[in-house]
């Protein structure tokens, strides 16, 4: 009987993988694997695992999510050991669910291994803790991908009034919306906004600014990228330790 594996690969850097995804991974006959997933973790895997890339590049995709899940279904049918590795977490904006409810449909079992998510790792890695006493009791993981000027939104806006921390995936190419949208609801111009490029990496990129000045400030940041915005930002300054650390 074949098991497919919905694993979290971690953010980027490859100590962040789990002991249990490192596990399947070396037991795998398979890995199918996506663009943000470290390929070095690939290196684990016993010799003669097939490798299948079904890579996607920012919400451009290279193969539609449906082909995606027969993927994984017909290498289930051939492979006992079916590890699908995806970057961070698979249940956070990583489509895991869908892929589940396929292999569901197709009475294919499956186990979850969840995976440390950028949107809680990076923000760590850039001395950034999404949640701090006396400054934010809670954070949204949001995505950024939907444009603030969509006439029904699913996003809660009028929600982002506090100093509560969030935190947009897949946001970089709405950021002039988004900070836009944020000050139309009475955040101040001046208020603290981060943009972390390549989080937990050796090409991490953290970009400090305001809502008022952040886009200008991170033009040139290459993606994956997430957007802070709140003012645990601004400890930063004193818990940033990532960077230059050898
Ligand atoms: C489709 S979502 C997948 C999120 C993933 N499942 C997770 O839990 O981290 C992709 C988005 O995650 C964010 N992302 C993923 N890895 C990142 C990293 N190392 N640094 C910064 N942002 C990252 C970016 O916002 C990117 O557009």
């Amino acid at each position: 009987m074949s098991r497919v594996y919905l694993t979290g690969a971690g953010p980027g850097d490859i100590e962040l993988l789990t002991i249990k995804a490192l596990r399947v991974i070396k037991e795998a006959d398979v890995i199918i694997y996506d663009r943000l997933a470290n390929p070095d973790i690939l290196e684990e895997a016993k010799s003669g695992c097939e490798f299948v890339y079904v890579g996607k590049e920012d919400g451009r995709h290279i193969m539609p999510q449906d082909d995606i899940n027969e993927v994984i279904y017909q290498n289930a049918l051939k492979h006992k050991c079916v590890v699908r590795l995806k970057g961070g977490d698979p249940f956070v904006f990583g489509r895991g669910g869908e892929e589940a409810l396929y292999l569901l449909e197709k009475g294919i079992k499956f186990d979850v291994i969840p995976g440390i998510t950028s949107a809680i790792s990076a923000p760590a890695y850039a001395g950034i803790p999404v949640t701090h006493r006396g400054v934010s009791v809670s954070f949204r993981v949001v995505t950024g991908h939907e444009s603030p000027n969509k006439k029904v939104s699913q996003i809660p806006w009028e929600n982002f009034k506090s100093d509560d921390t969030i935190v947009f995936l897949m946001g970089l190419h709405n950021l002039p919306r988004i900070s836009k949208k944020l000050i139309e609801l009475g955040k101040a111009p001046n208020y603290p906004v981060a943009v972390i490029s390549k989080g937990t990496t050796k090409d991490q990129v953290v970009v400090v600014g305001t809502l008022e000045n952040i886009v200008k400030k991170s033009k040139d940041v290459p993606t994956p990228a997430l957007i802070v915005v709140g003012r645990v930002v601004e400890l930063r300054d004193q818990l940033k330790w990532f960077e230059g650390n050898d």
